[in-house]
């Protein structure tokens, strides 16, 4: 299979790598707005560079992995539905879902596939997690609560055209409760504080954050991000129910440490970023999206499921603007 790359960036480049060792990948044509970021690619992993996007599609390659800065995405994905090639979307799918609210009719008309890239989905821990919730060992769920903590900052520019950390950072956690529990969100509180570099402030963004949702059968989840966890990178789901409780990302990785002497766990060393912690994921996830561009499988992660999360991140950066909970039935058209 013959895969477009868009992006070249820090996921693309790692997309690319991920990419070229899959048996099924016989070949990568790649683009990006900077060029250097492209050769850099196309050295690396013998791959066709193109000028822009238009003529990456226009090249006919068999999928397309759209891996470029979040304002690209909503239209470039559009790009190649109309072009009828498979495709792979970075999350989010849109800065803003209600520019996006006639994506999912148009993709199911169209008939391409395409798969959003929400890789906590394949990591294996997390799967293990669903499992013992959907299989009722956990009795009835009251609580899931979901947690990001990037060991430092991203780059100014990156925050300042992200959207901020709950449509960059804190959709990772949506899309996973809500994947995880298989329940809408219907109302959503959020706090948060910019404290750290002078860029959060600029951008009107937040350093640290938390989100209580409420979803559609009473459950509660508790949200939680940072861009600083000095111990690392620190990412958890966790299911509390009235018969067990467990989570994913309770391993020898977890970047704490107890406060209880006798307690050696964990034994380290900690998760220091999010390649590392979900290589595992990312590889099973494309892997799993050459299936179906293939047409092997169906789209185990869909527009409608990344513009669900992107709603509740729009519910979440206004709750925090207004201080105030915020019903996710008030902001859909
Ligand atoms: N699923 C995940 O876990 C995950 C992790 C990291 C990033 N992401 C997402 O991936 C996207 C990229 O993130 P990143 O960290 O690689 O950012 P980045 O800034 O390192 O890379 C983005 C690249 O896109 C290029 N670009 C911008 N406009 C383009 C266009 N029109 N055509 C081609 N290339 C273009 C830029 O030149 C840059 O090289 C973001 O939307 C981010 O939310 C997802």
């Amino acid at each position: 299979m013959r895969i477009g790359l868009i992006g070249a960036g820090r996921i693309g480049a790692f997309h690319a790598s991920t990419l070229s060792a899959l048996g099924s990948v016989t070949s990568l044509v790649v683009t990006d707005a900077f060029p250097a970021a492209a050769s850099a690619v196309a050295e690396r992993y013998a791959a066709e560079q193109v000028a822009d996007a238009a003529t990456l599609l226009a090249s006919r390659p068999d999928a397309v992995v759209i891996a470029s800065s979040t304002p690209t995405h909503l239209d470039l994905l559009r790009a190649a539905v109309a072009a009828g090639i498979p495709t792979f979307c970075e999350k989010p799918v849109s800065e803003n879902p209600s520019a996006a609210t006639d994506l999912v009719e148009l993709v199911a008309r169209s008939g391409v596939p395409v798969q959003v890239g929400f890789p906590r989905r394949f990591d294996p821990a997390f799967v293990a997690a669903k499992a013992a919730l959907d299989d009722g060992s956990l009795g009835w769920l009251t609580t899931v609560r979901s947690t990001t903590m990037d060991p430092a900052p991203p780059p100014a520019a990156y925050v300042a055209g992200s959207g901020g950390i709950f449509r960059d950072c804190a959709i990772h956690d949506f899309d996973a409760v809500r994947w995880v529990t298989g329940r809408e969100v219907v109302e959503v509180y959020a706090v948060g504080d910019p404290r750290g570099d002078a860029m959060f402030g600029a951008a009107d963004d937040v350093s640290t954050a938390s989100t209580l949702l409420t979803f559609d059968d009473g459950t509660v989840g508790v949200v939680s991000n940072t861009r600083y966890n000095g111990e690392g990178y620190d990412v958890r789901l966790e299911l509390h129910g009235s018969a067990g409780s467990v989570a994913a990302g309770l391993d020898e990785g977890l970047p704490m440490r107890s406060a209880d002497p006798s307690v050696g766990f964990p034994h380290g060393p900690a998760h220091s970023f999010f390649m590392d912690r979900f290589a595992e994921a990312f590889r099973i996830e494309l892997g799993t999206f050459v299936d179906v561009a293939a047409g092997r499988s169906e789209s185990p992660c869909t527009v409608r499921d990344g513009l669900e999360a992107s709603w509740v991140a729009e519910a979440a950066t206004l709750s925090l603007r207004e201080h105030r909970p915020v019903r996710l039935s008030e902001l859909r058209p």
